[in-house]
């Protein structure tokens, strides 16, 4: 069996490199990684594939950033010319990002079997770029691997009920099995000068937030305002657009540490210690949940609302006082569900396909 998967985001090496350490012991299956350079800094890329001992990718597409229409054409000539060589029996997405429309899109014109893994996730927001691309992947899937039970209850209101699995979260599985590695590893707090649950985490890279001054200002002025430090690993995109908007005097606050994006261990490090996160990342939303820290979500609704449900995430949109009320009342419930399975999402999903 030939699967060709396709990754090109952050999260994306996360959530595969699970996958393919569940294939490796197999050879009658054969993995082709084809990543589509939608991330390409070194420390957006390179240091996940190094860390988590991704298999180097067979083919980099180096599409790079631009408008969504550029940057999904391109990845998506230069799939189907790919796909028509390797001729896989399955191709693999991940999430809900452009390189997974355009992978999702490319098989589906040449009549090739998706499998998506994250499928049935809704904000019900069309605005996010998000939203159009999982959608679409769904609808084009013939495997939808769905992380939670509510995801696939999303699918059935849109009529997909065929090929829908409740796997869990492969997210989860790469928490499990990195998370003691990590804390040995990362140096994180100590070259940070941070003490363990003596500090905020935040992260902030939609486009909702970053593309609207107002939002973001509203968000950076909480930030100034909180007690203990916060630690900002500064997306790409949110870097630029502070300059862009001229908000840089908002980052001037003795409480605001900026570094660069950190790498997976120093993630999980940093993560696992914090006294509450702050983000508007789906990802960061979960490993807070897994890892039992109080999660702060900027944004105005979320697809992971199990986690709301449960009381250690609460949305508090771009709002300056419901960030500053929030932070002084949520803590992570003593009594929690393990709502993203058991930590064998890989493998279940590799049952499945190997399964007809
Ligand atoms: C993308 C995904 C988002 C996911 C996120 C994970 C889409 C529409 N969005 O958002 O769902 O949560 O990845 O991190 O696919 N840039 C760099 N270096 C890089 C990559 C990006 O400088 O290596 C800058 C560029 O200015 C670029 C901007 O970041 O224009 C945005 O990058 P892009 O890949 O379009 O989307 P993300 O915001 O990273």
């Amino acid at each position: 069996m030939k699967i060709l998967t396709v990754v090109g985001a952050r999260p994306q090496f996360i959530k595969s490199s699970m996958l393919s350490k569940a294939v490796q012991p197999f050879k009658e299956i054969k993995e082709i990684i084809v990543h589509t350079g939608q991330h390409y800094d070194d420390n957006m890329s390179k240091v996940f594939f190094d860390q988590l001992k991704l298999p180097k990718p067979d083919y980099h597409l180096g599409a790079g950033s631009g408008f969504h229409g550029r940057q999904t054409a391109d990845m998506l000539e230069k799939l189907e010319s790919i796909m028509r060589t390797v001729k896989p029996d399955v191709v693999l997405v991940y999430g809900d990002t452009n390189s997974t429309l355009a992978g999702s899109l490319a098989a589906s014109k040449l009549h090739i079997p998706i499998a998506h893994v994250e499928a049935g996730l809704r904000s019900y927001n069309r605005k996010m770029p998000e939203e159009i691309n999982r959608k679409v992947t769904d609808h084009l899937s013939d495997w939808l691997f769905c992380p939670t039970s509510s995801a696939a209850e999303n699918l059935k209101k849109e009529g997909i009920t065929k090929g829908v699995h409740i796997t869990g979260d492969i997210m989860y599985d790469s928490v499990l099995y990195f998370k003691d590695v990590a804390l040995q590893q990362s140096s994180i707090l100590q070259n940070l000068a941070l003490s363990p649950k003596d500090y905020y985490l935040a992260t902030v890279h939609r486009a909702e937030n970053t593309d609207q001054p107002e939002r973001l200002a509203a968000i950076l002025e909480a930030f100034q305002q909180l007690e203990k430090t916060v630690v900002i690993p500064l997306h790409p995109r949110t870097k630029n657009k502070i300059e862009q908007f001229q908000l840089s005097n908002l980052l001037a606050s003795s409480t605001i540490k900026i570094v660069e994006p950190l790498d997976y261990f120093d993630m999980l490090t940093i993560t696992s210690e914090a006294s509450m996160i702050l983000t508007d990342s789906g990802g960061l939303q979960k490993e807070a949940y897994m890892l039992q820290v109080p999660c702060l979500t900027l944004r105005d609704e979320t697809e992971w609302v199990e986690t709301l449900q449960s009381g250690g995430n609460r949305l508090v949109g771009a709002n300056k006082e419901k960030i500053l009320k929030s932070i002084q009342t949520l803590h992570f419930p003593s009594d929690f569900p393990q709502i993203f399975g058991t930590g064998k999402t890989a493998q279940e999903i590799l049952n499945v396909l190997t399964a007809e």
